[in-house]
């Protein structure tokens, strides 16, 4: 069954579509849900309709159709204000006239919360994301992580239950990203909140999220925690977005046991597994992660398919040995082995046979 429409939902978008211009829909029959403490991610390319759905959830858009639930009641008439939603956008920036204290206690003002209980709670807001000391500065005092916490805090400061997070972390460095990452996903669970995050970088929907919905051209395309989308894509789409992968195309011959039967399209035969491929006939793109491609042939079983591959470059990474191979007409295939004791280094211009475990490879839609 899929998961929409249950009662233990906290959020819930049921068949919610969204045309800004009466025409295209960039938002199309949305049907998600969230149970209460989730983190949850939307990723997806550029104008895949992220942003969008927030902006409804948040109440600074209204759906074309359908309805958007929190804790069981319908929203799509309630104001933003009045929603309880904390939120952290790229483009929603600090009250620059206003110190950071300042900042953090307009939320808590506009809530109409005495001012001993303001100045506790900025107080403690503040500590969380360790910028107690800068409560009398200025957000232009500040550096851009600082910035960036102090936004954190302030959507967090009046304790909603649901936090809404649009690339927050995307004008960072590398390494600030890195610990903001993890010092959100603490704060999240150690306080219960709901939060659905929005970014277009994989490693960070990986790495913070308990599930992940991907979404291209207005539709999720698959909604699972992060190892499930990584080691079982249902489509090509996210078979390609999501890590690193090689495609091969063919033509399935035959589906047996569970096992398809692909012809490439130099002639070469391999075995798959059927992912959303029906029959013989069938167009597919096949795909195969890079560390899962054995060239060792005492290690594949012995009635098991081969290729055979010429070894294009060869690059040392350090942990991880990176060759390029030319297989079944293509010259961008990869293979990652672990540089292990064991692990012989490939040579340019060396013949290999290449093969794997039918259940690493999956035949998937060709389109
Ligand atoms: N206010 C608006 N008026 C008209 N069209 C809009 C508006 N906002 C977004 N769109 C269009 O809706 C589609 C989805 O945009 P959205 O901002 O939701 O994408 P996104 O997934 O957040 O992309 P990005 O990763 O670039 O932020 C795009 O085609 C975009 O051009
Ligand atoms: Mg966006």
């Amino acid at each position: 069954m899929a998961n929409t429409g249950n009662n233990d939902a906290f959020v819930a978008f049921e068949r919610v579509q969204k045309s800004y211009d009466g025409e295209t829909l960039v938002v199309k029959d949305l049907n998600l849900s969230l149970p209460k403490g989730e983190f949850l991610t939307m990723l997806g390319p550029s104008g895949s309709g992220k942003t969008t759905c927030l902006m409804m959830l948040a109440g600074f858009e209204t759906a074309t159709h359908g309805e958007i639930k929190l804790d069981g009641i319908s929203i799509n008439n309630i104001p933003p204000h009045k929603r309880g939603i904390g939120m952290v956008f790229q483009n929603y920036a600090l009250f620059p006239h206003m110190t950071i204290a300042e900042n953090l206690s307009f939320p808590l003002e506009v809530r109409k919360i005495g001012k001993s209980d303001r100045e506790a709670k900025v107080k403690r807001a503040l500590e969380m994301v360790e910028m107690g000391a800068f409560g009398g500065r200025r957000p232009a005092q500040l550096s851009g992580g600082q910035q960036q916490r102090v936004a954190l805090a302030r959507a967090l400061v009046f304790e909603p239950e649901l936090v809404l997070m649009d690339e927050p972390l995307g004008a960072l460095d590398k390494q600030l990203r890195e610990k903001m990452q993890f010092e959100i996903t603490h704060l999240a669970h150690e306080l219960g909140i709901t939060t659905v995050y929005v970014t277009h970088d994989q490693t960070e929907a990986l790495t913070m999220s308990d599930r992940v919905a991907v979404f291209n051209d207005g539709r999720i395309q698959q909604l699972a925690p992060p190892d499930e989308l990584y080691e079982s894509p249902q489509n090509s789409f996210v078979a390609q977005f999501i890590g690193e992968n090689n495609t091969l195309a063919g033509t399935v011959q035959e589906i047996k046991d569970g096992l398809a039967l692909v012809k490439l399209d130099n002639g070469d035969v391999i075995d798959a597994t059927p992912v959303n491929v029906e029959k013989a006939g069938d167009r597919t793109l096949i795909s195969i992660r890079p560390e899962r491609v054995e060239f060792n042939r005492d290690r594949l079983s012995p009635d098991a398919h081969t290729l055979k591959a010429e070894v294009a470059e060869f690059i040392y990474m350090g942990d991880i040995f990176r060759t390029r191979l030319k297989v079944a007409g293509r010259d961008d295939f990869i293979i990652k082995t672990r540089n292990a004791p064991d692990q012989r280094r490939l040579k340019p211009g060396e013949m290999i046979e290449i093969g794997w475990l039918a259940e690493d490879c999956r035949a998937l839609d060709a389109t």
